[in-house]
């Protein structure tokens, strides 16, 4: 079906296709019985596809990466389609309009996005609105959490506080974003330092409250070696429950398209194909590191089954989509989740 749509999508400037899939997903999901149809036709889930993870009851290890629902708008309607998890966000705690249009480019001769979004968002106070109108309590939310591109990086703790306070009753585990290219300084918030600082601050608020959520870390694919054991480091001091790797990368190498084209798009973050083997490489690094005691949720140019299985043989326990979506549709969910149940070693 997406393979009938997608011409349609495509042919659209970027971000308006964007917006245009959630009006049909939202105007498809309101027919009465439509979502129970949905489910039937595309979700893979069989038992033994179920993992146990921070404490959670992941039905399937397929989820949705940040950025796609970024307001909690459609993760009933997405949840549908067989994720077995959704990460809503990034989330700050003022709306905000985020960078100028447009902000959004498909590279189609790479499979490729190129997007400086900015984290556009409604806000906290919407979200956690949103959240708590929310029917579908089997489905795993995830909270990415971030900063107003406004306040400097010495109060970004307490930006980081007041969306963790507001979004805690509804979500079931938290991702501390400080890898996205697209807010001036945010990435300097992964040095040793201030990221021990902000994440003991978090954990010690979610070690008050009356049941601790998980706590994960979202990198970039841009680190060192030198950076990701700091990394590596951090997460044991700070007790994580996880690390999410990865984000998007600034890097431009070795893409089909043109460089004429890549300076017309200017700056950005680089999704799909071309960030399969680089975040792979960072996945199996922190694996390593780590003798395999931080989990690691895998994201970064998965637009197959095989490479969603490379990321689970890589060590990742869970993976996550978004460029692979929005080339491929929901049959992407499928294949991946068959390929890992096939052919997990
Ligand atoms: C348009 C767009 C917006 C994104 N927004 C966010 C975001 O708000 N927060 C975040 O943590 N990651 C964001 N991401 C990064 C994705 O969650 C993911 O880490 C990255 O795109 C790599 O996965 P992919 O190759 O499957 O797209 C965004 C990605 C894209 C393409």
């Amino acid at each position: 079906m997406y393979a009938l749509i997608r011409p349609l999508l495509f042919a659209m400037q970027a971000e308006k296709a964007h917006y245009f899939t959630f009006r049909l997903i939202k105007f498809i999901a309101r027919i009465p019985g439509m979502k129970a149809f949905l489910h039937a036709l595309y979700n893979p889930t069989r038992p033994g596809d179920q993992v146990q993870l921070f404490g959670l009851n992941f039905p399937n290890r397929v989820g949705l990466a940040a950025g796609f629902d970024k307001d909690a708008k459609l993760f009933e309607e997405l949840a549908c389609f067989g994720f077995g998890f959704i990460e809503i966000g990034t989330i700050t705690p003022r709306p905000q309009s985020g960078n100028p249009q447009p902000r959004l480019f498909r590279l189609l001769k790479d499979q490729a996005i190129i997007n400086r979004m900015g984290f556009n968002n409604e806000g906290m106070a919407a979200a956690a609105y949103r959240l708590s109108k929310r029917k579908n309590k089997s489905v795993i939310i995830g909270g990415n959490i971030g900063k107003n591109k406004l306040t400097p990086n010495e109060e970004a703790t307490s930006d980081y506080i007041k969306v963790f306070d507001e979004l805690y009753p509804y979500v079931d585990y938290f991702v501390v974003n400080v890898s996205s290219p697209n807010t001036p300084g945010l990435r300097e918030l992964q040095e040793k330092e201030p990221l021990t600082k902000l994440l003991h601050t978090l954990q010690q608020l979610n070690n008050s409250k009356p049941l601790r959520k998980p706590l994960l870390l979202k990198i970039a694919p841009d680190l060192s070696h030198q950076q990701l054991d700091d990394i590596v480091d951090i997460a044991f001091a700070c007790k994580l429950d996880g690390i999410i790797a990865t984000n998007t990368t600034i890097c431009r190498e070795g893409l089909q398209t043109p460089a004429n084209e890549l300076q017309a798009i200017g700056p950005g973050g680089l999704s799909g194909k071309p960030l399969t083997r680089r975040s792979t490489e960072v996945i199996r690094y922190i694996v390593q590191k780590s003798e395999g005691k931080i989990p690691v949720i895998g994201v970064g140019g998965i637009m197959n089954g095989n490479d969603a299985l490379e990321k689970i043989h890589a060590g990742a326990s869970l993976i996550q989509v978004y460029t692979g979506f929005v080339y491929r549709g929901p049959s992407l969910i499928r294949e991946a989740v068959e390929t890992i149940r096939n052919h997990k070693k």
